[in-house]
């Protein structure tokens, strides 16, 4: 074992994640409704580039080259997401047998390749018809997405998925209906915390309807980031707390501690009487998982500031009198992220102290996002070295991590940053859609064979 190449347990996956609205395209066929996201891309100004997933990488016709390029990695499991308004059109009743087909093809070349599929159910494309009705912030929608979730099930259980799921209810809820910077761009206070627990209430509704047949493996992906003062002073402290809560306390608590955390009434209580909480929820949302999924990108170093909205009760829930703050001297990704594979370790090791009955855990999500054609990307090989040896740091200290995906296989839609944003370990050219593979795709398929736990 090198520094450069830290041991990992064998049986380890490897791993690579998309999504189905920033790759797929073909939005129109085979049935399939529209999406918060297709509505929300033509909204002036909200995506940038006014680009929209239409085409995206056309891995709708292109999958058989995209799973070669993910083979040619060496990787054992790959994960993706089904999308909802493929499968029921308006969000709702009968399934589109056409729509799941493309899933099924996509499992049957999967197995072909000796690849495990992780499979996301949610992945931030609501159908619009579900938003029309009130979207996440009405209860209808978790049991809606529940009943989505057992049809996926029923027609794709065969292909044995580990099953995923959320991504990321952080940004469906706090990211969409509070800061408005995702589909469907509101800005609400009571709303969004209603989004945030309905979409909690759907997964636990779902984790039941994915485990009729005994065997399957139930998880959920939350995105965390630790919260740092910005400084040494008490407000700093107190910022920080609160940007904890917002992002990682208020999904974590309730899924692995069955409770939400006490300080939501102080932070929230001016913009929510929390009426959306019913009894029987909370057992609903912490039943017992089979593994727990983290996407990981970076810190947030937290400093006290004014809030936007004076009168603490028309404030959103993204409201919360913190600033983020880049710290100086440090490494900055492409899209400005501080650079810091420490913060994953940490993630890791204190997810694991916090919750001793944490199931085994995958990092779902990892990766880095620059601008341009870089296809030496040195700056994203770095960025993996370091978080791979930070994941490998936590499962010397105990952690019970059993796997790595970075993101992404490609280059794609990469939402309110449009198609500007890179994150692929292979370029698309999307004049020509032409795949390339860059640096990072070469050097990580070097570093999953140096692990030896294939
Ligand atoms: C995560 C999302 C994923 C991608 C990466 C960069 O928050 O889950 O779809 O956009 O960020």
């Amino acid at each position: 074992m090198t520094e450069d190449h830290p041991a990992f347990p064998p049986g380890f996956v490897w791993g690579t994640a998309t999504s189905a609205y920033q790759i797929e395209g073909a939005v129109h066929e085979n049935g399939r409704g529209p999406s918060i996201w297709d509505t929300f891309c033509r909204v002036p100004g909200a995506v940038a580039g006014g680009d929209t997933g239409d085409v995206a990488c056309d891995h709708y016709h292109r999958f058989q080259e995209d799973l070669r390029l993910l083979a040619g990695l060496g990787v054992g499991a790959y994960r993706f997401s089904v999308a909802w308004p493929r499968v029921q059109p308006d969000g709702r009743g009968e399934p589109n047998a056409a729509g799941l087909d493309f899933y099924k093809r996509l499992l049957d070349s999967m197995r072909d390749l000796g690849i495990t599929p992780f499979v996301t159910l949610y992945h931030w494309d609501l159908p619009q018809a579900l938003e029309d009705r009130g979207g996440w912030r009405v209860r209808d929608t978790a049991e809606r997405f529940a009943d989505y979730a057992g049809i996926v099930h029923d027609a794709l259980a065969g292909w044995e998925p580990y099953w995923i799921t959320l991504n990321e209810p952080y940004c469906s809820s706090i990211t969409s209906y509070a800061e408005g910077r995702h589909a469907p761009g509101a800005k609400e206070g009571h709303g969004a915390l209603a989004a945030a627990h309905h979409l909690l209430l759907g997964h636990g509704l779902a984790v039941p309807r994915l485990r009729t047949r005994g065997g399957e493996r139930v998880g959920i992906t939350l995105n965390m980031s630790p919260a740092v003062p910005a400084s040494g002073s008490p407000q700093d402290a107190a910022a920080a707390r609160r940007q904890d809560l917002l992002v990682n306390r208020q999904f974590t608590e309730p899924v692995f501690g069955g409770a939400y955390p006490r300080d939501m009434e102080e932070t929230f209580g001016a913009i929510t009487d929390f009426s959306f909480r019913r009894d029987g929820d909370l057992e609903l949302i912490g039943a017992p998982l089979d593994f727990f999924g983290l996407n990981y990108y970076y810190r947030i170093h937290a400093a006290d500031a004014p809030y936007a909205e004076p009168d603490p009760a028309r404030r959103t829930a993204f409201d919360i009198g913190v600033r983020h703050v880049t710290p100086e001297g440090g490494v900055i990704s492409g899209l400005g992220w501080p650079v810091e594979p420490e913060g994953l370790r940490q993630t890791l090791t204190g997810l694991a102290a916090r919750h001793p009955g944490l199931p085994p855990v995958y990092v779902t999500e990892n990766g880095y996002g620059e601008h341009g054609d870089d296809l030496d990307d040195q700056g994203r090989v770095s960025y993996l070295r370091g978080h791979i040896a930070a994941v490998a740091e936590a499962v010397a200290a105990g952690v019970d991590v059993r796997g790595y995906f970075c993101w992404s296989l490609l280059d794609n839609f990469e939402w309110a940053r449009g198609y500007a944003a890179r994150f692929g370990l292979v370029h698309v050219d999307y004049e020509t859609q032409a795949r390339t593979p860059k640096a990072s795709y070469h050097w990580l398929r070097d570093r999953i064979a140096a692990s030896g736990t294939a």
